[in-house]
């Protein structure tokens, strides 16, 4: 055992899968027997509502805290066993906004990584979620992490999006003085009746960053809406059979 791998879901623009990817591949991995922290890092709180987890300090009061040179507690932020070997840092939903400077997020940078970093010892896969920004809140998570998985959607503007979180984990990388690697592409709402479906896959394929494909599902939305995993409500669908694929080759083997 070497400790947790840290992982951040990220990519700049919303609505491409990151929170339900989260859900699906962090509840997966705890089914497996696995010991998961997932991180709300998205001040929007989507991950937190879909577990209805509120009784902890949140993830801006934890920023404010670290960057304030407080000394911040595990316990008081992290929910556990929001199911079983599966645990949250949630983030406040009633706030939409982080009420902090970016020169504030920005000195939190180190005291994050250092907090995250000790909580390694208790789990096997730390996931992150991230809000839709290219911004030091995204940089605060990736450079804490050791490894980016990029959610995306078959389409044309999806190669620039790429190219600019490619830039910018890149840049934290040079900036945190470690590797973080590129984990994964994982696209969701795969159709293959899309056009030009192939052709995209061509375009992908050149990055040489292990693929994956998520089909589009309604059990996707069904789970978010029921706040049930898809290992809950449709552990036979298309969906789960992917986010197992997933699953079974990019998180074979525990850290
Ligand atoms: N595989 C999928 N099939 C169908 N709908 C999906 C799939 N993945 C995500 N969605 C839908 O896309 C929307 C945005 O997903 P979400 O995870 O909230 O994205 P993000 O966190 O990147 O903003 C949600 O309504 C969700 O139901
Ligand atoms: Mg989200």
């Amino acid at each position: 055992m070497t400790g947790a791998k840290i992982f951040t879901v990220a990519n700049q623009k919303g609505g491409v899968g990151k929170t339900s990817s989260v859900i699906q591949l962090a509840s997966g991995l705890a089914r497996r027997g696995d010991k998961v922290l997932m991180v709300d890092g998205d001040p929007q709180g989507n991950l937190t509502l879909f577990f209805g987890s509120r009784d902890k300090l949140d993830f801006s009061r934890l920023l404010a805290d670290l960057a304030s040179g407080s000394p911040a507690k595990a316990e008081a932020y992290v929910n556990s066993r929001v199911r079983k070997n599966l645990d949250l840092l949630p983030a406040g939903n009633k706030r939409l906004r982080l009420e902090m400077r970016d020169t504030e997020v920005e000195r939190a940078y180190g005291p994050f990584a250092d907090f995250i970093g000790s909580l390694t010892s208790r789990y096997d896969w730390i996931i992150m979620d991230s809000s839709p920004s290219n911004s030091p809140l995204e940089r605060l998570l990736i450079r804490a992490s050791d490894a980016v998985i990029i959610p995306l959607e078959f389409q044309l503007f999806s190669v620039s999006g790429l190219e600019s979180i490619l830039e910018e984990v890149k840049s934290c990388s040079a900036e945190a003085g470690k590797e973080i690697h590129v984990h994964s592409l994982l696209f969701t709402k795969a159709e293959n009746r899309l056009h030009r479906v192939q052709t995209y896959r061509e375009l992908f394929s050149s990055f040489h960053i292990p693929v994956y494909e998520i089909c589009k599902s309604e059990y996707i939305s069904r789970s978010l809406e029921k706040s049930r995993t898809i290992w809950e409500c449709g552990p036979s669908s298309y969906a789960a059979r992917d986010y197992r694929t997933l699953i079974d080759k990019g998180f074979q083997v525990r850290p």
